[in-house]
């Protein structure tokens, strides 16, 4: 019974988490930014700045064009190199997603 009302909380919330990844919405792109100097710039030139630590990761001027859904299966997928972020929530994703798109 208790599983349930879970699952359906769950599904609901990843509903909103997917309406707020579709391009069509407007994330926040500032707070993109925000979490991406926190948890990205390490790696990834954020922005048109020079790169950093050699550019780990791609310059992300390089992958703006990229489509959202890449950009965030990228995100949640574990990569070589890159580690995951199981603190950011949808939301946080989405607006990292929404950041590294205005950069196009
Ligand atoms: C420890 C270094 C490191 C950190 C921190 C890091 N990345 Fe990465 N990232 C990489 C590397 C290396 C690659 C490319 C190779 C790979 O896929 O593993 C990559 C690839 C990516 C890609 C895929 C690019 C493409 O080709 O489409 C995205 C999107 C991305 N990172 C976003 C982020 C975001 C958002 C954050 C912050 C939450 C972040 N990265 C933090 C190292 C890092």
């Amino acid at each position: 019974m208790q599983g349930t009302i879970i699952t359906r909380t769950r599904t609901a919330a990843v509903a909103v988490a997917l309406a707020l990844a579709s391009p069509a919405l407007a994330a926040d792109t500032e707070a993109g930014l925000a979490l991406a100097e926190q948890w990205c710039n390490a790696c990834h030139s954020i922005g048109n700045e020079e790169a950093r630590m050699e550019d780990a990761g791609p310059r992300w001027t390089e992958i703006a064009s990229h489509h959202g859904d890449a950009l965030l299966a990228a995100l949640n997928t574990p990569h070589d190199f890159m580690p995951n972020f199981p603190s950011l929530t949808e939301e946080d994703k989405a607006n990292l997603v929404a950041y590294i798109q205005s950069l196009e």
